[in-house]
């Protein structure tokens, strides 16, 4: 199975993305693929109405699993609401001042909570410049593969590999620093959660487009794509659908 996931950030009103889910459910896809889209959590409601036994996430959870928390969305309830998956440690988080140990406790509440929690790592442009990309990454990794400790023998998860300098800049990565970091990533995950971690999909993410999606899905290492700006205009959603299929 490979993933089609589509982060709509807080690019749509809530008109935008109600029309835009009904392109979603109307538009066909190869059967190997899932194709999921995290709307904004306001919109879950109306989009999954829409979406039907399609499946949809949220692009963030609380750390906590209810109380003191203003302003996040328990995990909890976005499950019961009927999301799947939850974003967690997106860049766009972390540079708002989330750190590795805070994501690393949306990752467990998640995980408790049975969503399917997509860990987003990624190193920014300094930091692969400077040679830090791995250890960056793959601290990222570890710090929430230790929080959950037990949870991840029975549950699921995934990984998106987002270079920041490829976020919504027009600069994918290149195919070959993908692969790399992506068998580097499931080598530790295979050392920490043994054959499952071997089995984990890692989906690559970084102004992946209509054009160039082809090109990341042809690599064995990768198991999908997490695409931003490109999957919020109809118009380019059902091109990059049509590359898949
Ligand atoms: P982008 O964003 O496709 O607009 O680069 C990807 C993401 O942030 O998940």
């Amino acid at each position: 199975m490979k993933y089609f996931f589509a982060n709509w950030k807080m690019y749509l009103k809530e008109s935008e993305a109600l029309a835009l889910a009904k392109v979603v459910k109307t538009t066909p896809c190869a059967k190997c693929f899932t194709v999921a889209v995290f709307p904004s959590a306001i919109h879950l409601r109306g989009v999954k109405k829409i979406l039907g036994s399609r499946p949809c996430g949220v692009q963030d959870v609380g750390h906590v699993e209810y109380g003191a928390a203003t302003g996040e969305t328990s995990a909890f309830e976005a499950k019961k609401m009927g999301a799947k998956y939850t974003l967690v440690g997106h860049s766009e988080r972390r540079r708002a001042g989330e750190n590795d140990l805070f994501i690393a406790k949306k990752f467990a509440v998640a995980l408790k909570a049975g969503l399917i929690p997509v860990l987003c790592v990624g190193e920014t442009e300094e930091e692969r410049k400077s040679g830090h990309a791995l250890d960056v990454v793959l601290e990222q990794l570890e710090s929430s593969m230790r929080e959950a400790g037990e949870l991840l023998k029975t549950k699921d998860f995934i990984v998106a590999y987002e270079p920041v300098w490829a976020i919504g800049t027009s600069i994918s990565a290149k195919p070959s620093e993908v692969s790399e970091m992506h068998l580097v990533i499931h080598k530790e995950l295979s050392m920490i959660v043994g054959e499952k971690g071997v089995k984990t999909p890692i989906l690559y993410g970084g102004s992946v487009t209509a054009n160039n999606v082809a090109e990341y899905l042809a690599l064995p290492a990768v198991s999908g794509v997490l695409v931003g700006g490109a999957s919020t205009k109809a118009k380019e959603f059902k091109a990059l659908i049509k590359a898949l299929c």
